[in-house]
């Protein structure tokens, strides 16, 4: 059974309850959600070939930095970094490096900036220079997969409404979602109830109500969803070694649907789509 609680502004541990957040949440939520997604929209400006990710990692903690921001992956259960950067095979938590970028990769950027205690956490896919048709098609279906499961997300529907939507389509572009990792809730909390699963049957988990904060970021594979973690701890790759692409959205429930925090001000939430309308 789930039970609902309101939002302690001090609760530091999940409590297997669901938190609904008021007011101050959601204007707390809107301000670190914008600040993140402003990061992600400078980063748009540096990725290119021959960029390595330790850079745009350097360029993300700046940012923070400058915004009075702080990252919260950055000393995370001794992740050392303030963004993951998940190249190609990758499916996510993908650690920066000094290699270089090179023309054809495809990297998802991920980051979540605390702001007064609040999380905001998204990313986005970026092409770099020219990327293959199969890989443009992947990114077109991770960020359809996402609408699709934003659609979703009003009082009434549960979870299992958003995971349903997502794997949907993603199946019938003949893609596969990732199982291993999933959305979750967030607040002054980095990862919080409920988790959302990015697949699943329509009408089962928990039901959605207004208050509830939480991403949604599928990871969704070219070719078998199984993954594997490699040596570091970190690196989440395919195990069949086919492209992963990834996009995420922190978003909280309203009475009538649903508001997106983590909207790119500059219109460059999908960089391939935003560089091929210029
Ligand atoms: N930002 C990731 C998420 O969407 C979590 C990264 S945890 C890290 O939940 F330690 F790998 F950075
Ligand atoms: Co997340
Ligand atoms: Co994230």
């Amino acid at each position: 059974m789930v039970t609902y609680a309101p939002a302690k502004p001090d609760s530091k541990r999940i409590s297997g309850v669901i938190p609904l957040h008021g007011e101050e949440g959601f204007e707390g939520m809107r301000r670190a959600g914008r600040l993140a997604a402003e990061a992600l929209d400078l980063l748009y400006d540096h990725v290119e070939p021959g960029v390595t990710t330790e850079k745009l990692d350097d360029l993300a903690f700046e940012f923070a930095r400058d915004n009075g921001a702080f990252p919260a992956t950055l000393m995370y259960k001794g992740y050392r970094h303030s963004v993951c950067t998940s190249i190609n095979h990758v499916v996510c938590h993908g650690i920066p490096s000094d290699k270089p970028l090179r023309e054809g990769d495809i990297v998802n950027i991920d980051i979540t900036l605390i702001v007064d205690g609040w999380h905001g956490d998204t990313s986005r896919m970026y092409p770099v220079g020219n990327i293959s048709r199969k890989a443009e098609r992947l990114i077109e279906v991770v960020y359809d997969s996402l609408a699709l499961g934003i659609e979703a997300a009003k009082p009434g529907n549960t979870t299992g409404d958003i995971g349903a939507a997502i794997q949907a389509h993603a199946e019938s572009e003949r893609t596969s979602v990732v199982r291993d990792f999933v959305g979750h809730g967030l607040g002054r909390l980095f990862h919080d109830e409920p988790n959302i699963l990015h697949f699943g049957t329509p009408g089962t988990g928990a039901e959605l109500k207004p208050g509830m904060i939480f991403t949604i970021e599928p990871m969704i594979n070219l070719g078998r969803p199984h993954v594997k973690v490699l040596s570091d701890g970190w690196t989440a790759v395919t195990r069949d070694r086919t492209l992963s692409a990834q996009a995420e959205h922190s978003i909280g429930i309203t009475e009538t649907g649903h508001e997106i925090f983590t909207l790119s001000p500059r219109g460059l939430f999908n960089p391939l789509a935003a560089r091929n309308a210029q």
